[in-house]
């Protein structure tokens, strides 16, 4: 199948960027990259308006591992697994399962494992842009068959049918007036919003929806020690940890992996927040 621009794009700068720099290290900067653990981080989060009989909801959110050369499908199977020991009540992938090529790199491995977690409210995907250089449709339509619901712009009820906590999510867009649109078309305003780039939150908290899930900055890679949103992300600035307004909240994960091999000050992360109903702390 013929590859997209943007897929072959992407080749070029992961060519001329990821390998030349490694190679000019005497592959240095990959190997200590790929030795860098993926840190499982537990978070609690006191959100407004979450709805009050999911109080203490576990939310595994997994974000941007980019399996690939940077990151192989067994550190990132590692982390999953680490994360299932702590049993979340729901997973929620926020995209870039893929760095570029979808097949030969265990993505089918990597979408089992989290398509297989058991957990009680369910197992969702939002795609993020690395996910679509290859084969976007065929990677949901890979997730969908291993136990990931893929949103696409859905808000689905789980929990309790007469009292439902209602979770969507938009696919990946990079600009916040197309994020404003996939937002404002949600067919309802869901208690939880899934979305890759987020930007989406501009839109989130118009709309009020109570809390969003975000990836794709990678925390800039490089930040200043102990600040984490002093970050070389310049094109974010919603790019690391929880953001508020208007009683709406924002967590931005900094992420699993990388596209290219270096990370100062800013660890790889798996997470599982708590989320409780409270005023913000
Ligand atoms: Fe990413």
């Amino acid at each position: 199948m013929a590859r997209s621009n943007l897929f072959l794009r992407a080749k070029i700068r992961h060519i001329v960027l990821t390998r030349t720099a490694d190679r000019l290290t005497l592959g240095m900067l990959g190997r200590r990259h790929r030795a860098q653990p993926i840190e499982v981080r537990t978070v609690e989060l006191c959100i407004p308006q979450w709805p009050q009989a999911y109080d203490g909801v576990r939310i595994a959110h997994l974000t941007d591992f980019h399996l690939g050369e940077l990151m192989h499908v067994g550190q990132a199977l590692d982390a999953v697994e680490r994360v299932a020991c702590l049993k979340p009540d729901m997973v929620a992938c926020t995209g870039d399962v893929v760095d570029l090529d979808l097949h030969g790199m265990g993505a089918e491995d990597l979408l089992s494992a989290m398509g297989s977690m058991e957990a009680p409210l369910g197992r969702f995907l939002v795609l993020g842009n690395h996910d679509h250089l290859d084969d976007g449709h065929m990677l949901a339509a890979m997730a969908s068959m291993r136990g990931l619901q893929v949103l696409h712009g859905a808000v689905v009820p789980v929990g309790d049918a007469s009292d439902p906590l209602l979770v969507g999510g938009v696919d990946w867009a990079s600009t916040v007036r197309a994020l404003d649109q996939r937002v404002a078309e949600l067919p309802q305003t869901p208690h939880l919003l899934l979305a890759h780039n987020p930007k989406a939150f501009h839109a989130a908290a118009r709309r009020d929806i109570p809390l969003t899930l975000s990836g794709h900055t990678h925390g800039g890679q490089v930040a200043w020690k102990g600040k984490p949103r002093a970050n070389v992300s310049f094109a974010h600035r919603l790019s690391a940890g929880l953001y508020q307004r208007n009683g709406c909240s924002l967590f931005v994960s900094v992420g699993a992996g990388a596209w290219f091999p270096l990370r100062v000050h800013c660890a790889p992360e798996v997470l599982v927040i708590t989320v409780r109903r409270g005023a913000v702390q």
